[in-house]
């Protein structure tokens, strides 16, 4: 565990130069530790960069603030993601990183969102595991050309099926190459998450081999 940059954080240093490196994200109540296994199972060999959000609800980690369930502090989402996306560039000059691809889980994928349209150039592209948008107000991003992976459930409680699907379009007008995926399941991750996440990044390092 690491407390010298602006986010209390885990680095994991890459196994594989060519792996594009991963930017983990927790959900509410989690932390720095929470999502390593899955970085690992899903890239391995990725540099993993996991910073702990610094917001508290009721002692719960966050990424920002909410007024209620799906009701966020817009203020805040834009000043935490702007914060988020600095400590990524600094983390990233440091251990000599391209900008990573966020992996982010719930809470975590909201602010991977919310850091795609106010600081697009922070990420290469997104793996969003049950997202909303996460701004009323939503600047005009470019995002040309970014692989963005939006992984949805069906029956999630929190997210309606709607929402995501405006995420989704919101990110394919901005530019970005969105695959979404909605999956009989609720919040919760599931093993199916774990394999079309797999797949994806797969894919998306394909896609960048160059071919002889
Ligand atoms: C959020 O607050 O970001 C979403 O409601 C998801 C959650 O963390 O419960």
């Amino acid at each position: 565990m690491s407390n010298d940059l602006a986010f209390t954080h885990r680095f994991a240093p890459a196994g594989r130069r060519e792996a594009a490196p991963l930017l983990l994200l927790h959900g509410t109540g989690g932390d720095e530790n929470d999502l390593l296994p899955l970085g690992q199972s899903i890239a391995p060999g990725a540099a993993l960069l996991s910073p702990r959000g610094k917001v508290l609800e009721h002692g719960m980690p966050r990424f920002f603030r909410r007024l209620a369930e799906g009701v966020f502090d817009e203020e805040d989402v834009r000043r935490r993601a702007n914060e988020l996306a600095d400590f990524v560039a600094a983390a990233s000059k440091r251990h000599d990183l391209g900008a990573p691809v966020a992996l982010g889980y719930s809470n975590g994928a909201n602010i991977a969102a919310a850091m795609l349209l106010l600081r697009p150039e922070a990420l290469d592209g997104a793996m969003l595991l049950r997202a909303m948008v996460p701004l009323r107000d939503v600047p005009k991003a470019n995002l040309t050309g970014k692989p963005v992976l939006i992984l949805s459930g069906q029956s999630d409680p929190i997210i309606p099926p709607d929402n995501s699907a405006r995420l989704a379009a919101l990110l394919t007008n901005a530019g970005a190459r969105v695959q979404q995926c909605t999956l009989p399941i609720g919040h919760a991750l599931s093993q199916a998450d774990v394999t079309l996440a797999r797949e994806w990044i797969h894919e998306q390092a394909a896609a960048v081999l160059p071919t002889e």
